[in-house]
């Protein structure tokens, strides 16, 4: 096993001496807006206050969503993660104009964390975190981070920095897609960058895998939670599944609370 056991289920938010939880909960392609909201509250409740959602993410429905949300529950108890275009980033006043319109329809003055939501190709990556960061100036964004970036792009941006650290990079990475391992999870415990795993499920892929239901078996849980729990005991790694369904969140608050051993990752491991 080449990473250590983290036994903890709250992650740091880089060195910013915050932590969110190792599970929150993702907003893409949500078919039933009632179902969601009732089930986002509920992760909220229960301690799962991440949400992530995105200016792409039907049309702007899934960050009113989350702006509903925020309005029943309290802004302060929700951890907003929201993305930008990579289109915006031609110049700062689209990527200040595009946040404006997400705040607008989140209904609050600042997101926790804003992200690119894919390198910009084109544009320089310092230019592309100089305008990130002029959010933060702006007071619409606590925090900066980005997405889909691999290692060169990431050491790249942690470098452009100039006041505001990137905080997490939002990657694909489940039980059954480990190209993180390779070099970038590496990377992010050693330069303190959460990662933020997303299609963590594989849409739901993961609970038919034969030695992921097995392992499930011994440890008297679901497919789903032995594969969320494979990601959040690796180190300075949030798993963020969508789910529309109330029932779905309880099964993901149920993959923490408890580690998977050694021997059981070292057999994921090789999936
Ligand atoms: N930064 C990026 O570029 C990027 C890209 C993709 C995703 N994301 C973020 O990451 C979040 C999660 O990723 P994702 O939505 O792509 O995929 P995911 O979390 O792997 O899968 C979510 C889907 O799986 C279904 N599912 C869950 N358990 C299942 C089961 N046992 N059997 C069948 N289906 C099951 C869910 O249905 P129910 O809703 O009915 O439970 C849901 O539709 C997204 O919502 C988004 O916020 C970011």
């Amino acid at each position: 096993m080449r990473f250590q056991i983290d036994p903890n289920d709250r992650k740091p938010l880089g060195r910013t001496g915050e932590t969110v939880p190792a599970i929150g909960i993702g907003t893409w392609r949500i078919n039933n807006y009632s179902m969601a909201e009732t089930a986002l509250i509920r992760a909220i409740e229960v301690g799962m206050n991440l949400i992530d959602t995105a200016e792409m993410y039907a049309n702007g429905e899934a960050e009113k969503l989350v702006g509903r949300v925020c309005r029943i529950i309290g802004r302060d108890r929700v951890f907003i993660v929201t993305k930008i275009l990579p289109d915006r980033f031609s110049d700062q006043s689209k990527v200040i104009k595009a946040l404006e319109a997400s705040l607008r329809r989140l209904g609050t003055s600042y997101v926790d964390l804003v992200l690119i939501h894919w390198p910009r190709p084109g544009i320089s990556i310092e230019k592309q975190i100089q305008f990130l960061e002029a959010t933060v100036e702006a007071g619409m964004a606590r925090f900066i981070g980005v997405s889909n970036f691999g290692v060169e792009n990431l050491s790249r941006a942690i470098r452009a920095t100039k006041k505001h650290e990137i905080v997490a990079n939002q990657v694909k990475y489940s039980v059954l897609d480990k190209q993180v391992e390779k070099d970038l999870l590496g990377f992010s415990i050693e330069n303190k960058i959460l990662i933020q795993a997303y299609t963590p499920l594989e849409w739901g892929g993961v609970a038919k895998n034969e030695t992921v239901i097995s392992i499930a078996k011994k440890y008297g849980k679901t497919p789903i939670q032995v594969a969320l729990n494979y990601l959040i005991s690796r180190p300075m790694v949030m798993a963020i599944p969508k789910t529309e369904r109330v029932e779905r969140v309880e099964e993901f608050r149920g993959s923490m609370g408890w580690r998977l051993g050694a021997e059981d990752i070292e057999i994921l491991e090789k999936i």
